[in-house]
């Protein structure tokens, strides 16, 4: 750590991990519900479960993007953040309103629009926050020395994150239209411009673990970036197949989405080829091992399992079933919950000042975790298909067909149970390095 404010980024990792950890209770609540013991349905019915865990999930990869911001930020710009009160203040802001936004779902205040279902007075709150972490990242960055790529991606990236919430919050009656501007947002962030925030963490972390020459590493961000908006945007198009849409998106969705593994490709095989060239032998090396990681799942879990249901002829059956959370899983977890592990594990030990990146609970976290989500992966996949088969292939009823694969859920509880294991080590690593008093550091 070079800086003093790089701190904040601590407590944002740390509320990160507080969200992660209710994120999974309820994703336990649901796969019990799912093979057939849905005992918790009177305080916790399915579809608060669901939202419950999606939006956490959301919450905690936001927190760990701006955590991830206020490290690299100062950082890369040469001098401290311009704010550091105001940081803590859209910290508190920001938990306060996750917070407000949980308990609401409890209570049926929601909008019923997946991943989008926060209600709209906390909408307008979201923004506001937003701004303000925009404008304290925006001016260190206009103050700061330096102006490298990686800073100025990251920025954008963040920035357009920001602008692309908005068009969640238009209004229509028409659920063609609701659905339509719904991608802008879900599709946008996960496909695009979320994707540029990876792609700029993951130059950071290769340049600080591999020690290759930053232009080399930053050349190679551009090139993703690229890769990103040709097939990212009208990707969008695979999400409009069946909604009411006219029918040249089921072509335009096809190609464009269908070319988006490229890009996860380019970033596994620069993550791979870095590491490799890198001669610095940085001791560090379980945060490389999730940089790596997070670059090959991300191929894996978005691009290969994203391709194959992206074509219309496939995605016709498989629409809307556990084909498609299987796809989610192993998206989110390689890209962006590895990502943001990945940074935990390169600057706690830098922030805390306690180096235990080659404890047993470390290396642990990394194996366990990802051994349970491919294990879990594969029973949301089978469930998947066999649904596809007897729901829309023989047409029985789709209640009798969730009685059918109950079973799977078996083996997706034990999996979720070794995943948990995972993440249980990677928190307790967390709490085990104390507080951020690490000293600061110019050479790092
Ligand atoms: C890190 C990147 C990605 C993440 C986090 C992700 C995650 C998700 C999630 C959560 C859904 C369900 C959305 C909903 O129903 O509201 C979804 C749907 C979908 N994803 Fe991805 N995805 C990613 C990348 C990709 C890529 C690269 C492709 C194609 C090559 C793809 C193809 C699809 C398709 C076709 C659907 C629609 C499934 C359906 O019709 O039910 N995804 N994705
Ligand atoms: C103990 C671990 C977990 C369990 C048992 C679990 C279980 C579940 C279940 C049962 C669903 C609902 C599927 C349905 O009926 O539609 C679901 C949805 C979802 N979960 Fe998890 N989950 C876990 C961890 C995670 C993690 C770590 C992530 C992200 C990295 C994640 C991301 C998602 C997403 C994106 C959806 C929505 C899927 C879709 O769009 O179809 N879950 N989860
Ligand atoms: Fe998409």
């Amino acid at each position: 750590m070079k800086y003093q404010s790089q701190r904040v980024a601590y407590y944002f990792f740390a509320l990160s991990m507080l969200l992660f950890s209710l994120q999974i209770v309820y994703g336990f609540i649901m796969a019990f519900a799912h093979a057939g013991y849905d005992v918790l349905h009177d305080w916790f019915p399915f579809h608060t479960a669901r939202t419950s865990h999606q939006n956490l999930l959301v919450m905690w990869m936001l927190s760990g993007f701006m955590g991830s911001a206020y490290y690299i930020i100062p950082e890369e710009s040469e001098r401290e953040l311009v704010s550091v009160k105001l940081a803590y203040v859209q910290l508190i802001s920001f938990a306060l309103v996750g917070v407000s936004a949980l308990i609401g779902f409890h209570f049926n205040w929601w909008e019923g629009r997946k991943f989008l279902e926060i209600p709209r007075p906390l909408d307008y709150l979201v923004v506001i926050n937003v701004l303000l972490f925009i404008y304290l990242i925006g001016a260190t960055i206009w103050k700061g020395k330096r102006h490298t790529t990686t800073a100025i991606v990251l920025f954008f990236a963040l920035l357009c994150a920001a602008l692309l919430y908005l068009p969640g919050m238009i209004h229509s009656d028409n659920q063609t239209m609701d659905s339509y501007w719904r991608w802008w947002v879900v599709h946008l962030w996960v496909e695009g411009v979320w994707e540029l925030i990876m792609g700029a963490i993951l130059s950071y972390l290769l340049i600080k673990l591999t020690g290759v020459d930053r232009e080399v590493i930053e050349k190679w961000l551009y090139i993703i970036v690229g890769f990103t908006f040709l097939s990212g945007v009208l990707g969008t198009g695979h999400h409009y197949y069946f909604i009411g849409t006219p029918s040249y998106w089921l072509w335009i969705g096809g190609v464009f989405s269908a070319l988006e593994p490229l890009a996860f490709l380019g970033m596994a095989v620069y993550a791979i080829a870095m590491a490799k060239k890198g001669g610095r032998n940085h001791p560090n090396k379980i945060a490389l091992t999730w940089t790596v990681g997070c670059s090959i799942m991300s191929f894996v879990g978005a691009g290969f399992l994203g391709f194959a249901h992206t074509w219309p002829q496939v995605n016709k059956w498989t629409h809307g079933t556990l084909v498609t959370a299987m796809h989610g899983h192993l998206a989110f977890w390689g890209a962006y919950a590895m990502l943001i592990l990945a940074i935990i594990a390169y600057t706690l030990p830098l922030l805390t000042g306690r180096k235990l990146y080659n404890s047993f609970s470390s290396v642990y976290a990394f194996w366990a975790s990802n051994i349970g989500m491919v294990s879990m992966t594969v029973a949301f996949g089978i469930a998947g298909v066999t649904q596809v088969y007897l729901e829309r292939k023989s047409g029985m009823d789709f209640l009798a067909v969730q009685k059918e694969i109950e079973v799977h859920f078996y083996g997706l509880i034990l999996a979720a149970t070794f995943f948990t294991t995972g993440v249980i080590a990677f928190i307790y690593t967390f709490i085990k390095s104390g507080l951020p008093r690490g000293e600061l550091n110019s050479s790092e």
